[in-house]
């Protein structure tokens, strides 16, 4: 709960970028006062890791058993997010401890924006969007047996992926500005080799 509290203030955030990278600059120095404290953020480091162990564990004990297309989903989707959690989080930490550098928008738009690190960092990111709903979709699908409105839990499902496709597309919108790219401050060229 308090994992996917935080990964939905944080694409919350991602999102507003489409009214452009200031207003992602603002929300986020809001949302800082949150989570960015030695309290908030040992209780997220710790959740983080355990999700990651647990849900590693999960996918070696079921990944044999795995038959329709929903737990396949939950499966997959929950190992990528294993491993992006590791690689984008050992990411960050690096960036504020070892670069001294603001870890904001800049730095997590650096690669979407310069090519050849977009051919990477665009699937990257919007894999780990996508498992982030995928997940959630699976779990929709394993526990909620309940039809709203005549919608069936499976159509619901659905519904919250092609919600989450929708979100990707609007978050690399916003981060790109509108496509055209965005400019990176000097201090961030650092990440693309420059
Ligand atoms: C376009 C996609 C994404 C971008 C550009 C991005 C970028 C960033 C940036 C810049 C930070 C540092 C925030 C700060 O310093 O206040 C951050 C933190 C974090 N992100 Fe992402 N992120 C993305 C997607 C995700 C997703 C999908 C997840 C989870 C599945 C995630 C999990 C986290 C976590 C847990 C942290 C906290 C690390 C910490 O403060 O120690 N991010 N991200």
């Amino acid at each position: 709960m308090i994992i996917t509290l935080f990964i939905g203030l944080h694409l919350f955030n991602h999102f507003m970028s489409i009214y452009g990278i200031h207003t992602h600059i603002e929300v986020m120095a809001k949302l800082r006062l949150v989570y960015r404290n030695p309290f908030a953020e040992c209780i997220l480091l710790a959740v983080v890791m355990i999700q990651i162990i647990t849900g590693v564990r999960l996918y070696l004990m079921y990944r044999s058993k795995s038959r329709f297309s929903f737990h396949r989903l939950h499966l997959l989707s929950g190992l990528y997010l294993a491993v992006f959690l590791v690689i984008h989080v050992t990411a960050i930490l690096v960036g504020r401890i070892i670069l001294h550098l603001d870890t904001n928008v800049y730095f997590g738009a650096a690669g979407i924006n310069y090519f050849p690190f977009n051919l990477f960092f665009i699937p990257y990111y919007g894999l780990a969007i996508m498992s982030f709903f995928g997940h959630l979709s699976a779990i929709h699908f394993k526990r909620c047996n309940k039809s709203v409105l005549g919608i069936t839990p499976k159509i619901q499902s659905y519904v919250l992926i092609t919600l989450g496709a929708m979100i990707t597309a609007s978050i690399f919108y916003g981060l790109t500005d509108g496509l055209h790219g965005i400019t990176i401050p000097q201090e961030y060229k650092i990440l693309v080799g420059q």
